[in-house]
């Protein structure tokens, strides 16, 4: 039986990639195992039941790729339920996370009607060698929680098997 569940994830500088293949590890461990594709390579979507979404926030939105699969899907995201994640606020400030969430919620309202059943925004990374100048300049942080990480892909899981 081919996957059911597709993961789907755009990632600039891997941090993204991370947390999906950990969604995907906890989908993989828990029940059937799930399709993982950077979202460029995932032209598809035929005969996948449910569709998790990984991507960052910059620049105040939605990740371009990540926008781009959501454009490209559009009418079959709206039969077939989508749960997203973004990384994004670096500090564990709760205006940095309200003000990322709003940016998420400001990039997906441009796609009306997306059967979305799960929906979350986690930590992100900051790798100042894989950044040009002057952003290279940031320090290091890593703000992913993993366990939270974890326990949304339970939930997510769930939601998508219900939806
Ligand atoms: C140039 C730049 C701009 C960013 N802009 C935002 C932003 O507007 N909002 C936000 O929540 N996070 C922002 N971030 C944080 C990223 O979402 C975070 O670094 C994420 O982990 C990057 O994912 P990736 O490693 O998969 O590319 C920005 C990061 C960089 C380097």
């Amino acid at each position: 039986m081919p996957p059911s569940i597709l993961i789907a994830y755009a990632s600039r500088n891997g941090s993204t990639r991370e947390v999906a293949e950990t969604v995907k590890r906890i989908f993989d461990t828990d029940g059937e195992p799930a399709a993982m594709r950077p979202v460029l390579e995932a032209k598809d979507l035929t005969g996948f039941k449910g569709v998790v979404l990984g991507g960052s926030i910059y620049r105040a939105a939605l990740q371009q790729e990540a926008m781009l699969f959501l454009r490209r899907h559009h009418e079959t995201l709206q039969q077939v339920p989508l749960a997203i994640f973004a990384l994004g606020p670096i500090k564990n400030d709760p205006d940095e996370w309200a003000r990322s969430r709003r940016q998420l919620d400001a990039s997906l309202a441009q796609l009306p009607g997306l059967r979305t059943c799960a929906i979350a925004i986690f930590g992100g990374v900051i790798v100042p060698h894989r950044l040009p100048h002057p952003m290279n300049q940031l320090p290091p942080s890593d703000n992913r929680d993993w366990s939270a990480i974890k326990a949304w892909a339970r939930t997510a899981r769930a939601a998508l098997a219900q939806a």
